[in-house]
């Protein structure tokens, strides 16, 4: 039997990109992912930031075999169910406005293109403003306001009409506001840019620009994709800026690696999609939403709050010791246990991530460049676990 990259090759889609060259994965438990040899790799890179808590946390487990043994599917468009409500009933109590409604579906991307449509449709306006360097996903739709690669959008021009895009610069925005009036229905924006390489946005800025939005009656929607679900130490980033968004997108983290998306509004907003307006027949499937209901369960009882918060800390203290003895890196940056180390070279960055995966650790790039290694282990990682991707991480940065 040929390797899987041998057979890949022969039936998978050449336009899939890839990290790495050669790794291959059989299976995962907590922090670790083990290759088909049993090789063992401590994972910070938690499935592009989607496994909060860890690889089959037993409890998730637990709830998607007992969800898929009832009920796999019905649709939310035919019945009423148990697992679609509940989850749209915890989400409500944590998310950032008041009495969020829920529409469910199956990735980040999706829930783009449901936040950019329910804007456009509740506001009879066709515009959207996004900013310079944001990531919002692969769809027409959503890779219209995306700008952190171009490299994305070649080939797929043009894509929607009536996108504009700003620079983080507040006057250049208002002015874009008031040369297009009645144009524009909500700007998107990521309190940390994902892709964009791990950037914080301001908490001033997210400040203003939610009063810019009031003052000419635009919708303010967070893409909290990436940012969501307890990365940052707070459920939702935006919580740091003490700023709330009218439209809030999630995905990633929200089912523990389980494929959920969901686009919450305020239900004012809410009120004027009508029925029909939009849909999907798999979004908000019951076991997904039984995997989420479990993971924000775990992440509660089981304080991963505190736990991402404090250990974020005590991770980018000691990755700006290494930036100290290390010049070869450029900055560190982030929130809790999403960060960002900086090298501003790609050549580098890759160097490096190829020597940590060959030493264990599972490090992966972001930026425009590729010249950022994120940071983002699941929530309930252990001190001891972090001391030894550290030990790694310094290893090649003394090695390359
Ligand atoms: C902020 C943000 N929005 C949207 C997406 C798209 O999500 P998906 O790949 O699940 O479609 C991503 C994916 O990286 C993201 O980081």
């Amino acid at each position: 039997m040929k390797n899987l990259k041998a057979r890949g090759q022969i039936v998978l889609s050449p336009v899939l990109g890839k990290y790495f060259d050669d790794f291959e994965v059989g299976s995962g438990k907590g922090s670790y992912l083990f290759d088909v040899n049993g090789k063992k790799y401590l994972d910070f890179a938690s499935g592009i930031a989607c496994c909060v808590t860890g690889h089959c946390h037993p409890r998730v487990v637990a709830a998607a075999k007992k969800q898929t043994e009832k009920l796999i599917h019905t649709c939310i468009g035919v019945a009423y169910y148990e697992p679609y409500v509940k989850l749209a009933e915890e989400l409500q109590k944590i998310a950032p406005m008041k009495n969020a409604q829920a529409f469910f579906c199956q990735s980040g991307s999706e829930a783009v293109e449901a936040a950019i449509k329910l804007a456009k449709y509740a506001t009879k306006k066709p515009g959207i403003l996004a900013f310079q360097g944001g990531f919002h996903g692969r769809t027409l739709g959503a890779l219209s306001v995306t700008t952190s690669k171009m490299k994305y959008r070649e080939g797929y021009e043009p894509l929607l009409p009536e996108i504009y895009v700003a620079p983080f610069d507040l006057k250049v925005v208002e002015g874009l506001i008031k040369s297009h009036p009645n144009k524009i229905a909500g700007v998107i924006i990521e309190p940390i840019l994902g892709e964009g390489g791990y950037v914080v946005v301001e908490a001033a800025f997210l400040k203003k620009l939610r009063q810019l939005c009031d003052k000419h009656g635009l919708l303010l929607i967070f893409d909290e994709v990436q940012t969501g679900i307890g990365h940052t130490g707070k459920w939702f980033a935006c919580e740091h800026a003490r700023v709330a968004p009218d439209i809030i997108t999630l995905a990633k983290g929200i089912a523990s690696g389980f494929p959920l998306g969901a686009c919450l509004a305020k239900p004012e907003i809410m009120a004027r999609w009508s029925p029909g307006a939009h849909g999907s027949t798999f979004g908000g499937n019951p076991v997904n939403c039984a995997a989420a209901i479990a993971t924000l369960k775990v992440i509660r009882e089981e304080k991963l709050l505190s736990n991402a918060a404090k250990l974020g800390s005590y991770l980018k203290v000691n990755l700006q010791k290494l930036q100290k003895k290390f010049p070869i890196i450029k900055e560190v940056r982030g929130i809790g246990l999403m960060l960002g180390v900086d090298f501003g070279n790609s050549e580098l960055t890759k160097t490096i991530m190829n020597y940590c995966l060959e030493k264990g650790l599972v490090l992966i790039s972001t930026g425009a460049n590729g010249t950022v290694l994120r940071f983002i282990p699941a929530l309930n990682i252990s001190k001891k676990q972090i001391d030894e991707g550290l030990g790694i991480f310094a290893s090649a940065l003394e090695n390359v």
